[in-house]
């Protein structure tokens, strides 16, 4: 579905940077900080669970937990580039069949979803301006748990994004990077019916887990 979040997306995540992605993720394994949403969603003991992965890039989350947690994935990424990619290393490791594509902005087609067990946003909510949104819709999706990291409200942070939006702006570039008050998600999940059972941080990032 055609939207300007999806255009902005396509022109940010490229089938470049979605590739470059993929070597990486073939060559090390997982990112670290998606590490800790994966060893967040194993903590929880499901078996044939179902995923949400919203904003899911090249599709780490299902690849790695359809080998134990998951029974089924859904993908919703506003990068055709990155769910291309995606979708080309699900068939590679044989459970394309167990994961649905979706190219769109997830607060549009939110709505039209099924729930799923475990929502899982990883390096997402920093890529969208309305975080309220984003994180009321993936919640409404969510039966039992979500896990998303984003950037740590730390000054070198705020630097290095503030930063990063001065470059975008002076390109004419509308992607804007951004750092929500993690104060106020956790207030929107909470209202939500989510309580956050678990943090971790790495240099840049956190990861929380919520349950309901
Ligand atoms: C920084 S990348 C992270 C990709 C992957 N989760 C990872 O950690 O490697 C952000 C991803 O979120 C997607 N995205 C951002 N906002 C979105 C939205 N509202 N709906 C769907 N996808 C979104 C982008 O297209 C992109 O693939």
């Amino acid at each position: 579905m055609p939207c300007n979040c999806c255009e902005i997306e396509n022109n940010t995540f490229t089938e470049g940077d979605a590739k470059a992605n993929l070597r990486d993720y073939r060559c090390r394994g997982p990112a670290n900080q998606t590490k800790l949403i994966l060893e967040a969603v194993r903590s929880l003991g499901l078996k044939d669970a179902s995923l949400l992965d919203v904003g899911g890039g090249i599709g780490t989350i299902h690849h790695e937990l359809l080998k134990d947690v998951a029974r089924e994935a859904t993908h919703v990424d506003a990068s055709s580039a990155y769910l291309k990619v995606a979708t080309e290393e699900a068939k590679r490791l044989g459970h394309e069949a167990q994961v649905k594509f979706i190219h769109a902005d997830f607060t549009d087609v939110a709505g039209e979803l099924p729930q799923a067990d475990v929502v899982t946003l990883d390096r997402v909510v920093c890529c969208y301006p309305n975080f309220r949104e984003l994180l009321k819709a993936a919640s409404s999706k969510s039966r039992k748990a979500i896990a998303f990291t984003y950037p740590r409200e730390a000054w070198y942070i705020k630097t290095v994004m503030s930063m990063m939006n001065f470059f975008q702006r002076v390109r004419n570039d509308p992607f804007r990077v951004f750092l929500h008050p993690v104060s106020e998600m956790e207030a929107l999940l909470n209202a939500e019916g989510l309580k956050k059972v678990s943090v971790k941080q790495l240099l840049i990032w956190e990861m929380a887990l919520y349950r309901r």
